[in-house]
């Protein structure tokens, strides 16, 4: 698979179905998120990889009521980042950027492994906070809900989260966030 073939392929399903982690797959993903670029070479990430039963049940309380889905995750990836771990240039602040394109290889590279690796924002930071005992003055940015597509559609989805298993969420046309050699407000 080459890496449009990937970016194609991508979605964020929501009806999942086991699959093992082993400790390959998490050296595989960690180092796409290695190779990553940051400002400085920074590599203001760090991700914190939760599939042992007793963790994942632990961060199912965190999940927002919409997200009831992501309880079938083999695994939750825990998205984390400090302002203070990258470049700050005057009013221009570079780790959730960073961060960002890390988990973005992650993302696609677990796609080519044909696993789905959905990131949410719909959680308590909190209560992450609270499981794994990460302290206030690190931002938990998103988490990465991993799992194998299920072709049966999960019970718990709601009738927009059906359609969107069946149908890629519309975009928008190339020419609305597009321009060429100038900018103008469109
Ligand atoms: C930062 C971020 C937060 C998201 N939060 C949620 C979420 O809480 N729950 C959810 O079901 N999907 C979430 N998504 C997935 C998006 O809804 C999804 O990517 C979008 O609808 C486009 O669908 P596609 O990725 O399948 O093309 C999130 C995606 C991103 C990048």
């Amino acid at each position: 698979m080459n890496v449009k073939q990937a970016i194609r392929k991508r979605r964020a399903y929501r009806s999942l179905e086991p699959v093992k982690i082993t400790p390959e797959l998490l050296k595989d993903l960690s180092e796409c998120a290695q190779l990553s670029a940051s400002c400085f070479n920074n590599q203001p990430w760090r991700f914190v990889f939760v599939y042992e039963p007793m963790m994942l049940n632990k961060m199912h309380e965190a999940l927002s009521s919409g997200n009831e889905w992501a309880k079938k995750a083999s695994m939750i990836i825990v998205v984390l980042s400090k302002k203070e771990y990258d470049c700050i240039i005057k009013d221009r602040i570079y780790y959730q950027f960073d961060t960002g394109m890390a988990t973005a290889n992650i993302i696609l590279r677990a796609t080519e492994l044909n696993l789905v690796a959905h990131p949410i924002a719909g959680y308590s930071p909190k209560k992450v906070r609270e499981i794994l005992n990460i302290s206030d003055d690190i931002d938990v940015i998103a988490l990465v809900i991993v799992g194998k597509h299920s072709k049966t559609i999960s019970s718990v989805l709601s009738d927009k989260q059906v359609e969107a298993e069946k149908n890629r969420p519309k975009r928008i046309s190339l020419d609305k966030f597009t321009f060429f050699n100038e900018y103008r407000i469109k």
